[in-house]
Formats: structure tokens, C-alpha cells, sequence
């Protein structure tokens, strides 16, 4: 296999569907084997089908990536079956929206599970296995970590953190050579996404956006192959906006 990647053992979650997706078949395209991770084991199969019908590396890896010892596992499952370990995606979330007043400790302690203690988990487990080689940490975070978004009171505070999280780990782990940086997508047409936005809202968010459209997956997973590899060698603690110019437009 030849590609910028060619050799490389990546671990992506969420990998089953939208951006995570993406971003698995676009490090199998350059050459990584690439496990796809996705709570749903139909999923993880879906693009692990995918990859291989372009004649890409890859293998299901279903699991839950909230929990410690189950992202543990399936990040050192990676490296001793392959014998190195050299690039985590976190990006697998669980999101509600809702008001202020609607906010359950249910959703709350779900969202917050997997979209910020998931990160932890991943950064942890990555750090060990790559504790001798270096390797890459790229934590997906959002445009929302910079915005006063209303009715996203959670997800607004979960994407702050995980820009928080991808600084200090990238002063600690840095003299490791280990890299850790954050993608801080805008909207991005995911099924997920497209199925929450009527006309109207779309056609709104494109208005706003300078370069006047929204994400596509592989925008994001384009970035998510610059972090990836060596290209981006002296990158390390930065969030890299993925929004059209949005966030910091002022329109
Ligand atoms: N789509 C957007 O507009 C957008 C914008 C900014 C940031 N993001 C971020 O990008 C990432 C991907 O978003 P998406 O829109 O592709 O989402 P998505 O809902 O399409 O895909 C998320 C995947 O994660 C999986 N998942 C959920 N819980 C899991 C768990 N505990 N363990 C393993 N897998 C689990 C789901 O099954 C799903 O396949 C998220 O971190 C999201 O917050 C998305």
C-alpha cells in the first residue's frame, strides 16, 4: 500500500457514520490500517465493507468509546496486533439539544460520557501506546467550543473542553513526540445533521458562512489527514477551524 500513511495503525471512533466515517476512509486511502470503532457493530462493518471495496486496510472494532477500559482495550488490541500504534481520532459524540430548563441529568451524563470523558479515555490510551514512538492525537472538537450557541448549553461547554483537554495534553505528551491537536468543524451535512435543519435554516447557515456553504465530511477528514501525517510535524495544541469562516465572521 502506498500513500502518506503507508504503515500506520490509526484508531478512529464513531467511525461508523458522517465525519468519523470520512475521516477512516480517507487514512485508509492514504495507506493506514485503520481501526473502525463505532458503538454499533452494523456500523463499524458498513465502513470497514467500504474501505476494502477501495482497496483499503481496515478492521470492525465495535465498542463503546465513552468507557476507559473498553477504549484501553481496543487501542492496545490495535498495537499488539499490528506492533505500533500511530494515530487516535476521537470523534465519536452523543448530542441533545434543548433549552436551558430541559437539560436532564440523563442527557447530561451521557453527552458529557462520550464526548469529553471519551476523549480522556482516548488521549490516556493513546499515550501509553505510543509512549515509546510518538504518534498523533486529533480530538474532533466544534466551531460551538467558540460560539454562544443558544440551546446547546452542553455541547457549547463539552467542545471548550475538548479544546482544553487538546492543549494540555500536547504541552505533556509533546516531548514524547507525541502530537495532540483539535478540528473544530462547522456545520457539516451529515445525515444526523441534515435531518435536524429544514430548508429555510440551511439556506440561513449558508448566508452566514463567507465561502457560502456548509461542510462537507470530506472537508473535515481532509484536515483530519494533515494531523495525521507528517506533513503537519511541528503542529501540536491547535485547534484548526474547519467552518467556511464562519465563527469568526461578524455578519
Ligand atoms: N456534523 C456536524 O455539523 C458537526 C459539526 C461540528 C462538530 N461535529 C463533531 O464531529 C463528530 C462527528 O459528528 P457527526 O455529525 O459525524 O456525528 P454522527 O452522529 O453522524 O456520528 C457519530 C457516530 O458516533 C457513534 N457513537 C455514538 N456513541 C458512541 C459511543 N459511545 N462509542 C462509539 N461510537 C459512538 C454513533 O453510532 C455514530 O456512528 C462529533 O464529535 C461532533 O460533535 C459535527
Amino acid at each position: 500500500m502506498t500513500g502518506c500513511l503507508a504503515g500506520r495503525v490509526a484508531l478512529v471512533s464513531g467511525a461508523g457514520n458522517g465525519i468519523g466515517q470520512a475521516i477512516a476512509c480517507k487514512l485508509a486511502g492514504e495507506g493506514a490500517i485503520v481501526g473502525v470503532n463505532d458503538l454499533k457493530p452494523e456500523f463499524t462493518t458498513r465502513t470497514v465493507e467500504m474501505i476494502r471495496a477501495a482497496g483499503g486496510m481496515a478492521e470492525a472494532l465495535p465498542g463503546d468509546a465513552s468507557k476507559r477500559d473498553s477504549v484501553r482495550g481496543l487501542v492496545l488490541e490495535m498495537a499488539a496486533r499490528h506492533g505500533r500504534f500511530d494515530v487516535i481520532v476521537n470523534n465519536a459524540a452523543w448530542v441533545r439539544y434543548g433549552s436551558i430548563a430541559s437539560i436532564t441529568e440523563k442527557t447530561l451524563d451521557r453527552m458529557v460520557a462520550i464526548g469529553f470523558a471519551g476523549v480522556v479515555w482516548g488521549i490516556q490510551a493513546a499515550a501509553e501506546a505510543m509512549a515509546e514512538t510518538g504518534g498523533s492525537i486529533i480530538n474532533i472538537a466544534s466551531s460551538a467550543a467558540f460560539l454562544g450557541m443558544p440551546n446547546a448549553l452542553t455541547y457549547c461547554g463539552i467542545k471548550a473542553g475538548v479544546t482544553g483537554l487538546t492543549r494540555s495534553a500536547a504541552a505533556e505528551l509533546g516531548p514524547q513526540g507525541i502530537r495532540v491537536n483539535a478540528i473544530a468543524p462547522g456545520s457539516t451535512q451529515t445525515e444526523a445533521v441534515m435531518a435536524m435543519l429544514d430548508e429555510e435554516k440551511i439556506a440561513m447557515r449558508v448566508a452566514r458562512t463567507p465561502l457560502r456553504r456548509m461542510g462537507r465530511v470530506d472537508d473535515i477528514a481532509e484536515a483530519a489527514l494533515y494531523l495525521a501525517s507528517d506533513r503537519s510535524s511541528f503542529v501540536s495544541g491547535s485547534v484548526m477551524l474547519v467552518d467556511g469562516g464562519i465563527t469568526h465572521a461578524f455578519s
